[in-house]
């Protein structure tokens, strides 16, 4: 440790006491590296990660006391105003916007690998239909690996490339295969002569007797969606990912353990669970009952698609969300229940000293589910929606931790609390 290393000093229970280096970040609190603790005899304890930063990374830094969302130090309300998703996809794998021509070969190359191999068409007819297309997703992202063998080296630059290339391109058409198997309508192939949103719309809505004609404003939010999904630094479906690919696993495996681990209510499945609470809602009426149940200890129900982990004051893709819900109402001319209700009740939590205490606000998933209603989009493919935005967050952090010097397994340790050492009783003394 050099003479000017910054360092918090530990004291143990045996009156040992160590000397703990300290180090900052660009911005956000400092971070005790308590890396060499397991030398002594104690190990630490923070079940949920609630302060632990469990890698460096140079990705995404987020402000959540002042609700700030940086992705490689862009923030992201510029972002959503004036970039496109595919160009957020390349400054997240990169760390820089592309010029003119990277930008043109990076569009290409996604482009060029949107298809799925017509064999991968077997494993969807292997689900019934009722299948929750999170479930389908899990299984075929996971099945990529068994196409792809020529990539998996994960130590390989190149491979490592190409395997980001693909997910980021194929995960529109698996995305929309989920849908069009659900109501058996026949899959729609791809279009490299549309934007990355324009052909996911189309290959969603569009049948071999009707050509689907996205309205630019659903287009352009659709796009945002996506952008404002990219990635959220060190969350459960990334930190899956990263510890996922600390085994060496390749990447395909790697994503599909980040969408099962996106699929529940407190994560990704939470813009779902919002349009199914609206909807139990029902009325304005009845907001005050539903925020009696919030507060009450003793029933398991929240408010979803209020409160972060992180932001404990607004989310600032919220914010932006809020906005694009207006404009896609006005879009497709509907006037709709369930977004009156929402914003009754975003305006009476914000009254509620429950809630001001705790600092719960709404987070991105309370209005992109309105937003996603609102353009044709079935409520059960929201999370899916969400998974196809966050691939690019998912293989930018995993890409990173592979290509950092010295990587290895992640192995967290337990606080033991079971039974003290005991004999076998054999079965007839028991
Ligand atoms: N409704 C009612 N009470 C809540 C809520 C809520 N949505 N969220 C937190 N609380 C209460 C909680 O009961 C606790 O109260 P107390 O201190 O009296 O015990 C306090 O607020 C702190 O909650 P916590 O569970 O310690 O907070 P957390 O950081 O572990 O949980 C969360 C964060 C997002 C899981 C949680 O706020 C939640 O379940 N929200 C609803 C689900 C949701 O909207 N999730 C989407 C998150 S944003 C998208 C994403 O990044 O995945």
């Amino acid at each position: 440790m050099s003479d000017n290393q910054k360092t918090a000093t530990l004291s143990l229970p045996n009156n040992e006491s160590l000397q703990l280096p300290v180090y900052e970040g660009t911005y956000g609190a400092p971070v005790i590296d308590i890396g060499d603790l397991n030398k002594s005899s104690v190990f630490t304890f923070d079940p949920g990660f609630r302060s632990t930063a469990s890698c460096r990374s140079d990705i995404t830094f987020i402000d959540g006391s002042n609700g700030i969302l940086l992705h490689r130090g862009y923030p992201i309300e510029q972002l959503a105003e004036s970039s496109e998703y595919l160009e957020v996809c390349y400054l997240l794998l990169n760390g820089e916007l592309p010029n003119e021509t990277q930008k043109q070969n990076f569009y290409d190359e996604v482009t060029h690998h949107t298809l799925v191999h017509e064999q991968l068409i077997n494993f969807f007819n292997g689900f019934p239909r009722n299948a929750h297309p999170m479930a389908i997703m899990c299984g075929v992202v996971g099945a990529l690996s068994a196409f792809y063998h020529d990539t998996l080296d994960i130590q390989n630059d190149e491979h490592r490339t190409n395997s980001a290339l693909r997910l980021i391109a194929k995960m529109p058409t698996l995305a929309a295969m989920c849908y069009k198997y659900s109501v058996g309508h026949p899959f729609i192939y791809p279009r490299n002569d549309m934007s990355y949103a324009e052909n996911f719309l189309n290959m969603m809505f569009s049948l071999p007797t009707f050509d689907y004609e996205p309205n630019p404003v659903l287009t352009q939010t659709m796009d945002k969606i996506f952008i404002l999904h990219a990635d959220h630094e060190q969350n459960a479906s990334t930190s899956t990912v990263r510890l996922a690919g600390s085994s060496g696993a390749n990447p395909f495996a790697c994503i599909a353990s980040g969408i099962a681990a996106l699929w529940g209510p407190a994560h990704g499945g939470a813009n779902e669970a919002v349009i199914h609470m609206l909807e139990a809602i029902e009325h304005p009426k009845n907001i005050p009952a539903f925020l009696k149940r919030a507060k009450d200890k003793d029933d398991p129900f929240r408010l979803m698609g209020f409160g972060h982990r992180v932001y404990k004051n607004f989310d600032p893709r919220a914010k932006i969300m809020r906005k694009s819900c207006h404009d896609v109402l006005q879009a497709v001319g509907v006037n709709d229940q369930l977004f009156d209700i929402a914003l009754q009740l975003e305006d009476i939590a914000l009254k509620d000293s429950y809630f001001l205490d705790r600092k719960l606000y709404p987070n991105v998933d309370f209005y992109s589910g309105i937003i996603m209603k609102a353009i044709g989009i079935p409520t059960n493919m929201f999370s899916v929606i969400f998974a196809l935005s966050r691939t690019v967050g998912w293989v930018a952090h995993w890409n990173e931790m592979i290509g950092t010097p010295g990587q290895s397994i992640s192995r967290p340790r337990q606080l033991y609390t079971g039974a003290a050492k005991r004999d076998f009783v054999p079965l007839n003394q028991r």
